[in-house]
């Protein structure tokens, strides 16, 4: 695997992949990586495209400062997992090389940043359009790849692509998860044994919400849902929702059959055990 940390000195070396006929697929990452991060190389490697993994911890999107100081970096670790998984290219920028200018650009992404983590951390979207918009011009990707594990994110990501008419192909890609049902997640070595039990809750109930959605009215599910994430005094639940997974409008009490629906929807959870904060989502039909 190749690393790089200038911008220079990448597009030297993908100008030539380029002018060879290699497609580049791109991966971005904050580092701290797990399987689930590997999982998108290995998404990428099925499109036979050079991959590109970035490690960036983007200040801009982090609306708590100590959230972004405890933030886990094992560039170290991250580089042999990346190497082990066949990643062609690292790209490890400082923040200055991203950022020589603080400046900050003001998106509107209507509707899709209003619910959810919008509400929960303000800023944050704005933040990570701006990283990955930048990152985009940058590598100049012909496929992207993110997790469903950020639904919100990707449904925000593919808005950004479509804003700005990119020629990115955004691939979303399923979120891997322990043997438990644990999603996944850079936070998750914050969890003591004990949290990492109690967060079993959160996939067991969106298991839970689909296999009781054909035969459930809405606010029963929804009501049912918040009782079992709030019986434990050591979780705090900020959202439990069913949205639309197009538009992440909120589904409306009062329908009984998910066959009224002619979308995709899904079942979203934040929620912190202790001190660390866990988001999850599924789809439901
Ligand atoms: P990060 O949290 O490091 O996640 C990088 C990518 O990995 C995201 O697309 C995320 O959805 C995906 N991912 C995380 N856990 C996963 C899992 N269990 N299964 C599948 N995919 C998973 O998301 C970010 O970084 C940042 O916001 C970023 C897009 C890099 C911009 O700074």
């Amino acid at each position: 695997m190749l690393k790089f940390d200038t911008i220079t000195d990448l597009n030297n070396h993908l100008e030539k992949l380029r002018k060879d006929g290699f497609k580049i697929g791109f991966i971005p990452t904050m580092g701290a990586l797990h399987r689930g991060h590997l999982s998108l190389i290995e998404r990428a490697k099925q499109d036979k495209v050079i991959t590109v993994c970035s490690i960036f911890v983007n200040p801009t999107q982090f609306t708590n400062a100590n959230d972004l100081k405890n933030y886990p970096r094992t560039m170290d670790a991250d580089s042999s997992l990346l190497d082990g998984a066949n990643c062609d290219i690292l790209f490890a920028p400082s923040v200055e090389e991203i950022y020589p200018h603080p400046s900050k650009t003001f998106y509107n992404f209507g509707f899709l940043e209003t619910p959810m983590e919008g509400i929960h951390r303000k800023g944050h979207f704005n933040g990570m359009a701006t990283v990955v918009n930048r990152l985009f011009e940058i590598v100049k990707p012909d496929f992207a790849y993110f997790g469903e594990k950020d639904f919100q994110q990707l449904t925000i990501v593919k808005m950004l692509v479509k804003m700005q008419a990119l020629p990115i192909k955004i691939i979303p890609c399923e979120t891997l998860r322990e043997k438990g049902g644990l999603a996944m997640s850079s936070r998750n070595i914050h969890l003591s044994s004990k949290e990492k039990e109690e967060a079993l809750i959160i996939s067991q109930t969106l298991f839970k919400v689909k296999e009781l959605l054909p035969t459930t009215p809405f606010d029963e599910l929804r009501y049912w849902a918040i009782n079992n994430l709030t019986k434990n005094p050591n979780i705090q639940l900020e959202y439990f929702e069913i949205a639309d997974a197009e538009t992440l409008k909120p589904i409306k009490d009062g329908i009984t059959n998910p066959d009224q629906l002619n979308s995709k929807i899904r079942a979203f959870i934040a929620l912190k055990i202790g001190q660390t904060r866990l988001i999850d989502n599924l789809e439901l039909n």
